[in-house]
């Protein structure tokens, strides 16, 4: 079981979002628990402030040292203190899979999330044990940042996805992306699904599916090809499309090449 307690002014956007999904799955199957945290219950006056303006000025709000402090004196009081404290901000490392994965390998984790132009210092520097940014843009809070990594979580716990979308083919779980899918009907839109699919070789579909795989990761990310394991066939095809297209790796979608279906 996976104990993840998130640290809020905003409580209410965890209300449906925990209860939808892959996430309400984890939870019935009791292998995640979510605990929300209203920071406004730990200010000490009437108008509940969790924030306040940065010394020094400044446009924004920077949350409070205390109502923090607080809320984690209570779990610690409750035994609850979490095995990491994990500050969401833009200013953290890229989250990445392999965090995903060992973070739900963990018992407990806390979810601070920061509000306006950041928390702090002093709750950095006493209480957070990592900073997590989900990417290179600015959210108006951790919030969002949360719910995308208790998602990213769920779905790793064991028993929560079942064994046919089970997490070790996603994208990323091999270090590669996904290649394409297709489901019924077999032509739409003047489009076929890929002969292969429907030949029933299972040999042949996974060889075609490791190529879709590999070309789309050389063409669309092809930085992520540096951590992929690869064997001598795999490595075969890469010099394949490299001699097919030399001088182009790289570049992705919007550079408007075209990697899938029609051949
Ligand atoms: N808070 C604001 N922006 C964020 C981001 N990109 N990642 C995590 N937390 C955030």
């Amino acid at each position: 079981m996976l104990e993840v307690t998130v640290l809020t002014a905003f409580p209410r956007l965890f209300v449906a979002t925990v209860d939808e999904g892959m996430i309400r799955v984890a939870r019935e199957k009791a292998r995640l628990a979510v605990h929300v945290v209203d920071l406004r219950d730990y200010s000490d006056d009437a108008h509940r402030t969790v924030d306040d303006y940065p010394y020094g000025g400044g446009a924004g709000m920077v949350l409070k040292p205390e109502p923090v402090y607080r809320a984690v004196e209570a779990l610690r009081a409750q035994g609850r203190a979490p095995e990491e404290f994990i500050h969401l901000t833009p200013q953290g490392r890229t989250y990445t899979q392999a965090d995903a994965q060992a973070l739900s390998e963990r018992g407990s984790i806390a979810l601070l999330c920061g509000r306006y132009k950041g928390v702090d210092e002093r709750i950095v520097e006493g209480l957070v044990t990592r900073e997590i940014s989900i990417g290179d843009y600015v959210l108006s809070g951790g919030e969002f940042a949360a719910l995308v990594i208790i998602d990213s979580l769920a779905r790793l716990l064991p028993g929560v996805l079942g064994t046919f979308d089970s997490a070790e083919s996603d994208s990323f779980a091999s270090g590669l992306l996904d290649g394409a899918y297709y489901t019924r009907p077999e032509e739409y839109a003047g489009r076929r699904v890929p002969a292969v699919l429907l030949s029933g070789h299972h040999e042949e579909i996974r060889r075609y599916r490791r190529r879709e795989a590999l070309e789309r990761t050389w063409r669309r990310r092809p930085d992520l090809l540096r951590g992929a394991s690869m064997d001598d066939e795999d490595r075969a095809y890469l010099a394949e499309l490299a001699r097919r297209e030399p001088g182009r790796s790289g570049g992705g979608k919007a550079a408007g090449d075209s990697d899938e279906g029609g051949s």
